[in-house]
């Protein structure tokens, strides 16, 4: 499942700029990056380069990307040579994350709901922990806890959930994106205290939920009640965790 995105490819970018859900995601990402003047930073699951080229014009001094995806970087790499800015990309397991850089900030939009175990999820916590200067913080953008499919499904924003099915203590789900034609896809949903435990057995402090914010302009666009289900049971959320300014590396990655 890990490689997933190796056939999904270009589709991926179709979602992310035909389709809704994106639309309240990216202003909750900015809202949370906040100022990244002369910051570094690490954009794990950076996929074709999204969020990385947005974290550029958001003013960040540098900007890297990683992604176990070869296909996935390499769409990015096309994209950079076209439009050059300076990212640097590289193809890589979170799970197993060693870089030698350390930076201000550390950014997974869609990462930790790939993980399959608490220790897959752990290691991408711990990997995003040990890449941060201390005093840096980890903002990630995962599937919602509190999703509930009986209520909604997210079909109007993007996303149909085929399937969710309880096993080995978390959610295994079949989606698919409502690109043309649609494009399936797999990820798990885990409890807010599994994601709790993971980050703080990575060594995180001031571990926080962050619901989604709807730019005023969706508002406009689509309608105050497009949003009503998104809001009210949202697919996917926000979680941040800080690093003590005087951590230092507590942990290695269980051995795979
Ligand atoms: C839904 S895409 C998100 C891409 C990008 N963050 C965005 O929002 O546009 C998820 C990405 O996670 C990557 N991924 C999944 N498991 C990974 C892992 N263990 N290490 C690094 N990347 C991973 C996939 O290859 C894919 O590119």
């Amino acid at each position: 499942m890990s490689v997933q995105f190796d056939t999904i490819g270009s589709k991926y970018e179709e979602f992310k700029t035909t389709t809704p859900l994106p639309i309240p995601e990216r202003h909750t990402f900015q809202r949370l990056v906040g100022n990244l003047a002369g910051k570094r930073v690490l954009d794990l699951a950076c996929g074709s380069g999204h969020y990385s080229r947005f974290l550029n014009t958001l003013g960040a001094e540098q900007v890297e990307g990683v992604d176990i995806s070869a296909e996935m970087i390499q769409l990015a790499r096309e994209f950079e040579e076209k439009h050059p800015v300076g990212l640097r990309y590289h193809v890589m397991d979170a799970r197993a994350l060693s870089l030698p850089g350390d930076y201000d900030l550390v950014t997974a939009v869609y990462l930790l709901n790939y993980a399959q175990t608490r220790e897959e999820l752990r290691d991408m916590c711990l990997g995003a922990f040990n890449h941060l200067k201390p005093g840096g913080r980890f903002v990630a953008i995962t599937a919602n806890p509190a999703f509930d499919l009986r209520r909604s499904n997210f079909t109007p924003y993007g996303v149909e959930i085929l399937s969710e099915q309880f096993e080995q203590g978390r959610h295994h789900c079949r989606a698919r994106f409502l690109t043309e034609p649609p494009t399936p896809f797999e990820y798990f949903r885990w409890s807010a205290d599994v994601y709790e435990s993971a980050f703080a057995a990575a060594g995180f402090r001031d571990v926080a939920w962050h619901p989604f914010e709807f730019p005023q302009e969706a508002i406009t666009r689509f309608g105050e009640d497009f949003w009503r289900e998104y809001r009210e049971n949202s697919l996917v959320i926000g979680v941040s965790g800080q690093k003590d300014a005087g951590a230092t590396r507590p942990l290695k990655a269980a051995p795979r």
